[in-house]
């Protein structure tokens, strides 16, 4: 891992991370054998998740990425607001869509973005998330493909940030209170 002082430690290394979304990607490819599923990445935090899940999953995929955001500005709390920054480029309608996210926390991200893909028509909405802390959960959102489940901490790395800091850390890593409360 690259040190850095407001790291307080490592919650999952890039090893278990990469166990993990194995065993993920293995159960993807069974449940759509025989399909071409269209893989929607929920960006940024999900760029890292989507480029190691799909490389597992043994099927043809198209991929594509939506970007909202909901957090962003040093926030730490989901400001209940979802912007759309980036729409996908292909058309959903009639498709078996996979959304892919780094984490679930309220809920609400998955919760909206599913909603519109279903106003829109696609065959079917999943969800493979690589976190997910059902504590903090204020809409419910089946999560269909889960890596793991995690307590209320702030976590950065493999994707995710703090005020777009830390996204490039190999592992999963709790950051210090200090780093974000002040
Ligand atoms: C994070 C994360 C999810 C969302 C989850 O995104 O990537 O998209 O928050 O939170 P929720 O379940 O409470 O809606 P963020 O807005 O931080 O943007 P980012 O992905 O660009 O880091």
């Amino acid at each position: 891992m690259k040190a850095h002082s407001d790291i307080k430690r490592i919650m999952f290394s890039a090893r278990q991370i990469q166990e993990r979304v194995k065993q993920v990607a293995d159960e993807i490819t069974q449940d759509y054998k025989g399909k071409r599923p269209l893989i929607a990445g929920v960006l940024k935090g999900a760029w890292i998740f989507v480029a190691d899940l799909l490389r597992q999953v043994e099927l043809d995929v198209d991929v594509d990425f939506i970007c909202v955001a909901s957090y962003g500005g040093g926030r730490t709390y989901t400001s209940g607001e979802v912007t759309l920054l980036k729409d996908l480029t292909l058309d959903c309608k009639g498709r078996d869509v996979i959304l892919v996210e780094d984490i679930v926390d309220s809920g609400i991200t998955l919760s909206r973005i599913k909603e519109m893909l279903l106003e829109r028509k696609a065959n079917s909405v999943r969800i493979a998330a690589l976190l997910s802390k059902p504590s903090r959960r204020k809409v419910n959102v089946e999560i269909n493909y889960l890596g793991f489940e995690v307590p209320d901490e702030f976590v950065v790395g493999y994707g995710m940030d703090f005020d777009e800091k830390f996204r490039t850390l190999q592992d999963i890593c709790v950051l210090k209170k200090e780093a974000y409360s002040s």
